[in-house]
């Protein structure tokens, strides 16, 4: 399974074709998935946000689209072509306020201490190389009194979806995603982390064992992925 530098080159290697892949292969509800998260940050109103992980910056947008323009957004990640992808898409958009995407390794976070009072991540961290660490990195710069983490994931799906999740997973998923972007591998790569990846009890606990609290789990679309609030 890929870690830190070989995570950085997959997504390298798939950056172009991520954002039609991605809505290809959930059909769309992709979008659902974002809006619970983006919904779940507005609800809390923060006053700065980190998004972590942010890839091809979907999520990033999206937030810059529904907060309140004078709370500053930073989109993070390793990837640089990934972070390309998203600052075409942000040039293309006339999105008043403040979103920038910079390099940021979730292992060690260019962020000061207690910064921002919400941090932001979708399908991040599932290719962590270690998932502790990122978490207690989030806790660091999250604000004491009202930081929370929304964190946004693939978990382990409810007995009803099992019997149709599976075989998609493991016999459609990686050959749709080979035609649409040419690298089976990188999703052979998705299918396994998937299925390798906590439940949402488990990422509960993993999640207080790094000091969060209050961690409230909701399983979206019968717990094909779930929603993860918790208070820094
Ligand atoms: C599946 S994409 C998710 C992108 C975006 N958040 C979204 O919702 O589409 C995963 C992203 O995590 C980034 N990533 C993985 N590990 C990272 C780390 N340690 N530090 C920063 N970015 C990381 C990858 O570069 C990639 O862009």
């Amino acid at each position: 399974m890929p870690v830190g530098k070989n995570v950085q080159s997959m997504f390298s290697g798939i950056s172009g074709k991520y954002d039609f892949a991605n809505h290809f292969l959930s059909g769309g509800v992709d979008w659902y998935w974002r809006a619970k998260l983006v919904n779940a940050v507005k609800r809390h109103g923060p006053t700065a946000v980190a998004d972590l992980a942010c890839g091809s910056g979907d999520v990033s947008l999206a937030l810059r689209k529904n907060l309140s323009t004078d709370i500053p957004i930073q989109g993070l990640d390793f990837c640089e072509p990934m972070l390309d992808v998203a600052r075409g898409k942000l040039g293309k958009r006339n999105l008043p306020g403040e979103l920038s995407f910079a390099f940021g390794d979730c292992m060690d976070l260019p962020l000061e201490d207690k910064s921002v009072d919400a941090v932001t991540i979708a399908f991040g961290l599932r290719n962590f190389e270690d998932r502790h660490k990122g978490l207690t990195e989030m806790r660091r710069v999250l604000k004491r009194d009202r930081g929370a983490l929304f964190v946004l994931e693939f978990t382990q799906p409810d007995p009803w979806m099992k019997p149709i999740y599976a075989p998609y997973l493991k016999y459609v998923l990686p050959h749709l995603a080979r035609l649409t972007t040419g690298d089976k591998a990188a999703y052979d790569y998705l299918a396994g982390s998937i299925e390798e990846f906590p439940d949402k009890e488990s990422l509960s606990q993993e999640m207080r064992g790094a000091g969060f609290t209050d961690v409230k789990a909701f399983g979206l679309t019968g717990s094909i992925v779930a929603l993860h609030v918790a208070k820094g």
